[in-house]
């Protein structure tokens, strides 16, 4: 089983570093708390995923690990798609698209395909597509594992601030002790299992 056993919670104001080897569970976990799979066991619970309503498409934001754009529409498209499909005027859209590419630094690229962008733009290009729905919870999936440090910072820092700005929690996995240095919390995986977060370290 990829994960067994986690318990933990999440609050608006969290900032947390998901750490961990390879195969640790890390992904697994990070598509739990977004609902994309369902547990065998156990329950995932929270303002966001019950109270009789389903959660909005903006409720809950991933950032995946690997490529997930779409071929056949531009940059903008792609960021604008999640609020045009959950309803938006096309104009408020692509407004809100441009806005979040612009955080990101890659508004220049917006007219491009994803097969034009280097893998850093196209990482930055789905942090882009999550911020614009404005999220109560950001998950992100190893976000600057395709980045140099410089722009893998100024990722973390543009998240950061993304959930400050929305009351949002921020979970981050990542390889690079800098960049989970930049989240108040670490989690650490291993092994499919998640150590009590009250015994994690906090910095
Ligand atoms: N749907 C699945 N069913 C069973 N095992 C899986 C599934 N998805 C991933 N795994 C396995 O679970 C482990 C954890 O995977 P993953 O969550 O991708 O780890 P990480 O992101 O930390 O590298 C790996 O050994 C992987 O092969
Ligand atoms: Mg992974």
């Amino acid at each position: 089983m990829a994960v067994r056993n986690v318990s933990c919670a999440i609050f608006p104001g969290a900032r947390v570093a998901l750490m961990g080897p390879s195969g640790s569970g890390k992904s697994t976990l990070l598509h739990l708390l977004a609902g994309l799979v369902r547990p065998t066991s156990g329950s995932i619970e929270g303002e966001l995923v019950e109270a009789g309503k389903p959660a909005g498409p903006g409720t809950v934001g991933l950032v995946f690990q690997s490529p997930s754009l779409i071929p056949a529409l531009d940059v903008l498209e792609n960021v604008a798609l999640p609020l045009i499909l959950a309803g938006s005027p096309e104009g408020a859209a692509r407004g809100a698209a441009r806005d979040a590419l612009a955080l990101l630094g890659i508004d220049w690229l917006e007219g491009n395909l994803p097969e034009q962008l280097s893998g850093g733009q196209a990482q930055r290009a789905a942090v882009a597509r999550v911020l614009a729905c404005q999220p109560r919870l950001i998950l992100a999936d190893e976000p600057t594992g395709q980045l140099d440090h410089a722009t893998g910072v100024h990722v973390i820092e543009v998240l950061i601030q993304a959930a400050d700005s929305l009351d949002a929690a921020l979970l981050v996995s990542t390889h690079d002790p800098l960049i989970a240095g930049m989240l108040a919390e670490m989690w650490q995986m291993q092994d499919g299992g998640l150590r009590d977060p009250d015994e994690q370290e906090t910095s």
